[in-house]
């Protein structure tokens, strides 16, 4: 198992640009299902999540070949539309292949996904919405087995909750069903803009992506196309508060200043100093931060990716913060681990109070999972001593480079 060795003490300075979205190019690599052809992704960033979705695409039956940022993907007429177990659980966003399955091949076999760190992650909404589109599903062995005997047709969904997932294996479904569907309270995140964007150059007539409400017109067939992968904002943001933990300058390029409005706004209300282009931001951090009130929500509120590396920037501040975590059931494994490098962090039911200390020592702590491991390496940014980063292989699920980009800002960090 790898680790991240960090030194803290080293305010980081300088630029980095953000890679591609992994919360999107997983999506686009399922929405390729949809029709056979020859699919190329550029600005793809290089983490281990892409290769996972990869073997997912390669059990359906398509290829996947990456060369640097570049994925081209060979979806062939016959399709294999099952996902095992063992890829379920490597990646709990292999359940999308359900809606785009249902849509070309009009069944899907997919492992039932358990319940993770964050809670249990219910799947519910998805179903609810397919079975609406006229798809049928029975639980066989921990298996659920799909089928849409007529088809799908189009309809109108109105979500209980804005769920990214649920948003999108509806919206991969709608693009081939008959008719015109309506997903109601729909997600708004960027990435879901940006697979309407890739679905609407395969020939989907997708309306109103990014906002709560996203109409489709269903046509009878896809095809292939070219897409250049949106920035990854959570990438973006966590080199912000890396560089602001540290007291550092950081300019982050490549990423529309929008897509963290409320994260930037909140880093403001801490002190910190954030400058606005089109495409890039700066973040000039305070010495001791201010306390904050933060709760979590879809987008454009506070995102749930956001709360431990904001947590750990919070550690430090001059009086007592509150992060409210209102989009998972459990997401607090990290504290734990922040408390062992020194800090005075307690949750209780959804709402995390972090009461500042002049600062933190380092040790060896568990990453945990993707962005757990981000903030306790932030942690160790501006820890005295070393800091040890275990199960650093989190991070690769969603970083490209961290270490090197870390390194690259003046921090004293290995593997
Ligand atoms: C996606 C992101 C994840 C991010 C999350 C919220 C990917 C690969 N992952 O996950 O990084 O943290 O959005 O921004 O893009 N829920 C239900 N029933 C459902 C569906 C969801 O109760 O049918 C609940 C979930 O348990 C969770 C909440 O809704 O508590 C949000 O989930 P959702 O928005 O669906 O997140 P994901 O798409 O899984």
């Amino acid at each position: 198992m790898d680790s991240i060795r960090v030194t803290g003490g080293n305010p980081l300075s300088g630029r980095v640009k953000a890679h591609g979205a992994k919360n999107a190019v997983l999506k686009h690599m399922v929405a390729m299902l949809l029709a056979p052809g020859h699919y190329r992704l550029d600005n793809v960033p290089g983490i281990l999540d892409v290769d996972i979705m990869g073997e997912v695409l390669d059990h359906v039956g398509a290829r996947c070949a990456r060369q640097g940022t570049v994925v081209e993907v060979d979806v062939p007429e016959l399709l294999n539309p099952e996902a095992p177990l063992e890829l379920v659980r490597k990646m709990r966003a292999s359940i999308l292949i359900l809606g785009a399955l249902l849509a070309r091949v009009g069944s899907a076999r997919v492992a039932l996904p358990g319940g993770d760190d964050f809670g249990s992650r219910p799947i519910g909404m998805h179903l609810d919405g397919l079975e609406q589109m006229g798809a049928k599903f029975e639980l066989r062995h921990g298996v659920l087995e799909a089928s849409a005997p007529n088809g799908l047709r189009g309809t109108e969904v109105f979500l209980e909750f804005p769920s990214v997932g649920a948003t999108e294996n509806l919206l991969l479904a709608a693009v081939l069903a008959k008719g015109r569907s309506v997903i109601g309270n729909a997600a708004r995140e960027p990435e879901l803009a940006d697979l309407a964007s890739f679905l609407n150059a395969m020939g989907a007539k997708v309306d109103g992506a990014g906002t709560s409400t996203i109409e489709v017109m269903g046509v009878t067939s896809l095809g292939p196309a070219d897409h250049t992968v949106v920035a990854d904002r959570l990438e973006a943001g966590t080199y912000a508060l890396a560089a602001a933990a540290t007291g550092g300058d950081i300019t982050v390029e490549g990423c529309d200043p929008n897509f963290l409005r409320m994260e930037l706004r909140k880093m403001e209300a801490a002190g910190c100093s954030v400058e606005r282009g089109e495409d890039w931001f700066s973040v000039v951090g305070p010495e001791r931060p201010e306390p904050l009130d933060i709760a979590t929500l879809p987008f454009p509120g506070f995102h749930t990716d956001m709360h431990p590396q904001m947590v750990s920037f919070l550690t430090r501040a001059i009086g007592t913060s509150i992060v409210t975590e209102n989009v998972y059931a459990a997401r607090f494994r990290y504290i734990g681990e922040l408390n062992r490098m020194g800090a005075d962090i307690h949750a209780d039911g959804q709402h995390v109070v972090v009461r500042g200390v002049d600062g933190l020592s380092g040790c060896e702590v568990d990453g945990c999972d993707i962005r757990a491991a981000a903030a306790l390496t932030i942690a160790g940014l501006s820890a005295d001593g070393q800091t040890i980063v275990r199960e650093a292989e989190h991070i690769d699920r969603g970083y490209d480079n961290f270490v090197e980009t870390l390194h690259s800002l003046g921090a004293d960090i290995d593997r």
